[in-house]
């Protein structure tokens, strides 16, 4: 293997030489470890001669990549048997539409809480199928907490009841699970295995790979096996779960690629401490950040409430726009890249999931308190 573009082994900004603190939303940093690997299984896989870029998904050697990423999935998360768990292309957004078109009857109502903008375009999908009640509209506060249970208004026997974990555009997440006599379904793209979860508190999960799983365009979607079996079945098949489950995730030519890299990321999440030890470090990360806006004197201000501080995206602004784009610019020519904030909110993003060195925290953080000092 090449070795001059390769990440090399001498260390100076937190990871290697040619490597920058990457603080992007998604597709975001993922484990050096799992990268390199994947370099070399790109070239030769299982000793098998031939790349997992160029394996047949019907072949023995995807037939183990397979299910060594289910097994790696049930062992990080302890999903037992009664959880289908099922890779499906076309991301997240996908998922928007499949929940409802397979578990929303047309003449059934599902709560969603509106507590961001991909929740927002959760709702939109979801309308396509049957009727919404928007539980929570988080539009009137500008997205700046996720509701306790005073704020939010069910529909008592709902086909089901949606949120989003972790809302990545504001940054504010739901600490605790919120209350539902709804079978629960959850969005947790921007946090999945990002922290210990209550798995059978919910009927679905899903998550869009590409910020703590592994590159875009698949989704991993868990399913309980008793809900599943109440979805419809007379759906086009790349949209019915029970097709999907059928097909063990084979319906028609799978990510080969995405499932193979989450499956690497699963099992380095286990050999890191599992989800226990991801809790711990991405706390500590983000308090990092949140640390230099509250000791700041009011030059940054957090755009989510206390009380609802995403550990994934911590977002901030500046006193001024033009304040803000500085920053940015001059935080990229420290090698820090990716902190723009989403267009839908403005100001400043620092996205730094599981993979997301600590260092790289710290050196925003003295970066911020410099910055502050010199524009203050
Ligand atoms: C919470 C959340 N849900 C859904 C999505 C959409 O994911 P995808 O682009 O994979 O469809 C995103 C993307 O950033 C997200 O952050």
């Amino acid at each position: 293997m090449s070795t001059s573009t390769s990440p090399g082994t001498t260390t100076t900004h937190g990871g290697h030489v040619d490597r920058i603190f990457n603080f992007s939303a998604g597709p975001a940093a993922l484990p050096e470890e799992i990268i390199q690997k994947a370099q070399q299984d790109i070239w030769n896989i299982h000793g098998s001669g031939i790349g997992i870029l160029e394996h047949s998904h019907r072949g023995p050697v995807f037939d183990r990549v397979l299910a060594e990423a289910e097994e790696a999935c049930r062992r990080v998360s302890g999903l037992g048997d009664d959880w289908e768990i099922l890779f499906i292309q076309g991301g997240a957004t996908t998922q928007f539409a499949m929940m409802p078109m397979n578990f929303l009857p047309a003449d059934g109502t599902a709560d969603y809480l509106d507590t961001g903008v991909w929740a927002h375009k959760s709702i939109a999908e979801a309308r396509h199928f049957g009727n919404v009640n928007v539980a929570f509209d988080g539009t009137q506060c500008n997205y700046d907490h996720v509701p306790g249970s005073d704020e939010i208004n069910q529909t008592e026997g709902a086909a089901y009841f949606h949120y989003c974990s972790n809302n990545t555009v504001f940054g504010t997440r739901f600490e605790n699970i919120p209350d539902s006599d709804s079978p629960l379904i959850c969005d947790t793209s921007s946090e999945m295995f990002g922290r210990p979860f209550d798995w059978d508190r919910h009927c679905a999960i899903y998550a869009g790979a590409q910020k703590n799983l592994g590159p875009s365009g698949v989704a991993l979607v868990l399913l309980k096996k008793d809900f599943a079996e109440q979805g419809r079945t007379d759906l086009p098949s790349m949209f019915c779960y029970a097709r999907h489950s059928k097909a063990g995730s084979r319906l028609n030519t799978p990510p080969t690629f995405g499932i193979y890299m989450m499956g690497q990321v699963f099992n380095w999440i286990h050999e890191q401490g599992g989800l226990t030890e991801m809790e711990r470090r991405n706390s500590e990360k983000s308090s990092i950040i949140y640390d230099a806006i509250d000791t700041s004197g009011g030059f940054y201000t957090g755009l989510a409430q206390e009380s609802s501080r995403s550990h994934m995206n911590v977002s901030f602004r500046l006193p001024t726009e033009e304040l803000d784009d500085r920053f940015v610019e001059e935080a990229a020519a420290e090698k820090m890249d990716g902190l723009k904030g989403h267009r839908d909110a403005g100001g400043i993003r620092a996205s730094i999931y599981n993979a997301f060195p600590r260092e790289g925290c710290e050196c925003l953080a003295s970066f911020m308190k410099e910055f502050a000092a010199r524009n203050g």
